[in-house]
């Protein structure tokens, strides 16, 4: 068997996490979410999200990559075979994420190629709205009904491809190719959003916006709803639970530290969310104050957010409205094209870890077939299938393979037995309080949220969109990973990867 792949060293591995962790999760999601779940009280949930579950799960997947050296299925079977399910349950989350993840690599780059008329498309909300929601997008043709596919979107599938083709590049060249694409997709995108908020809060208006991101609302620390969305928020952003981070440890030698280099990744990528808001919020202060307008008309909660309301509020600048237009579109490209390269690393890695296919066969088959899959995303009714794959495909993965990995390493491997070995290379030593998160807090809190989210799915359909879309494309798609993965990790495969008991 040849050997496996290795990155060049500790701190290219950091950066290909922190590259995958830094995502339109930090610059279009984290923002809203924040704001609309009380402001700067939302950072107590976060914190606590961060420190209960986010960095010990990290911690975890770490450990399982470095001591096994094989991708998710391969790193969890090895605990007991019945967590291969698991394994790959997050790998064909992985999977799906990338199929619309890319699709959104898409909006960018068509928003990116018509920087030169932004004063056109977003010369005020309306027009801006009309412009993505009816133009890019074509929603509008579907009247909210996700079987109402009407018709491709062109220019977005073009952007489909252009995004797939990319990161099939990046991922087929192995991973020195991978290591010097961070070397500029890592640090520009930080630079980018430093001018963002330098240019931001020195605007006339910008305090507006940074209160109502910042005013701590506490009452809303008392509502479920504001400690799921935390939750959901640290796991999506760190890219825990979705095999990515268990492959990119597995190419980092068994005496790599772990401790340190999780707590590292969790610190850049949240320091860089934090900052994100001020890019987005103080623009979008200045614009509120601009129209006179309450700053919550403009900060609308979702994809409008980036690719409508902060457009908008750019065309006011007052110099180098292009400029800063190119430079928005691109650090969105930059931001999310490491987070989809380590989307299909792992697929890749699985399916050479199962069949010994060689990467440059592995990648194009799954950047093939991920194409096929990801047309009905770029359809009219493509922000709708979005939305009902992200939130019950998507959500539940995450949260379902968070609570396995802690029970299989708190209750199967034996917590204390992983303490010992990563203690042996760590910078700081874990303890007591890693033992009590993933052993008890972490499982249990994520488990009350499971149940509660279902008792809602039933209580009162997502969205409003029709019972029948949710069944089929969301339940639907959620069951298929579930069956793809109970499948994968039945069959046998000839070439599959034998891992020596790591002891
Ligand atoms: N963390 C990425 C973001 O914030 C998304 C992601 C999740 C990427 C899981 C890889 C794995 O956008």
């Amino acid at each position: 068997m040849s050997e496996r792949e290795n990155w060049s060293g500790r701190a290219t591995f950091i950066m290909a996490a922190i590259g995958s962790a830094i995502g339109f999760g930090n610059l279009w999601r984290f923002p809203f979410v924040c704001a609309k779940n009380g402001g700067g009280a939302f950072l107590i949930p976060y914190f606590v999200a961060l420190i209960s579950a986010g960095i010990p799960i990290m911690i975890i997947e770490y450990y399982l990559g470095i001591r096994n050296r094989a991708s998710a299925p391969f790193s969890l079977g090895q605990i007991k075979p019945i967590f291969k399910i698991v394994g790959w349950l997050s790998v064909m989350g992985a999977f799906t994420l990338n199929l619309f993840y890319n699709a959104i690599m898409g909006w960018s780059f068509v928003h990116l190629f018509k920087f030169t008329t932004v004063t056109k498309w977003a010369a005020d909300i309306k027009t801006a709205e009309g412009h993505f929601f009816g133009e890019i997008l074509g929603v509008p043709a579907t009247q909210g009904n996700p079987w109402n596919f009407v018709g491709i979107q062109w220019p977005l599938l073009i952007g489909l491809l252009v995004s797939w083709f990319i990161i099939w590049w990046i991922v087929k060249g192995g991973l020195d190719r991978v290591g010097k694409v961070l070397l500029y997709t890592v640090p520009l995108p930080v630079i980018f959003v430093i001018i963002m908020v330098i240019r931001g809060i020195t605007l006339p208006g910008a305090a507006t916006g940074l209160n109502y991101y910042l005013t701590p609302e506490w009452g809303k620390l008392l509502e479920g709803k504001v400690w799921l969305a935390a939750y959901g928020q640290i796991f999506f952003s760190l890219s825990i639970c979705l095999s990515t981070l268990i492959a990119y440890a597995s190419f980092m030698p068994r005496d790599t530290e772990i401790p340190n280099s999780a707590a590292i990744t969790s610190f850049c990528n949240c320091a860089f969310s934090f900052l994100a808001g001020f890019a987005v919020f103080s623009v979008l202060g200045f614009f509120a104050v601009g129209l006179n307008v309450p700053i919550t008309e403009v900060a609308k909660a979702g994809p409008g957010l980036t690719f409508v309301a902060y457009p908008a509020a750019m065309v006011q600048l007052p110099f180098g409205v292009m400029f800063f237009a190119f430079m928005f579109y691109l650090t969105l490209i930059l931001l999310g094209i490491d987070s989809a390269f380590s989307l299909l690393e792992p697929v890749v890695a699985v399916i050479r870890d199962k069949f010994g296919w060689t990467r440059f066969k592995a990648t194009t088959a799954v950047s093939v077939v991920s194409v096929l899959l990801g047309i009905p995303f770029v359809t009219k009714a493509g922000l709708l299938w979005l939305d009902i794959v992200d939130h019950f495909a998507i959500n539940y993965i995450l949260v379902i393979a968070g609570i396995f990995e802690c029970i299989a390493i708190a209750y199967f491997l034996g917590a204390d037995k992983m303490i010992k070995e990563v203690n042996k290379n760590a910078e700081f030593q874990l303890g007591k309080l890693f033992k009590l998160c993933i052993a008890f807090l972490a499982p249990a809190i994520l488990i009350v949220i499971v149940i509660k989210s279902i008792i809602e799915e039933i209580q009162s359909p997502y969205e409003g969109y029709p019972v029948s879309a949710l069944l089929v494309i969301g339940l639907g798609s959620f069951v298929a990973c579930l069956i793809g993965a109970i499948v994968l990790s039945k069959i046998k495969s000839a070439k599959e990867l034998e891992i020596p008991d790591a002891g």
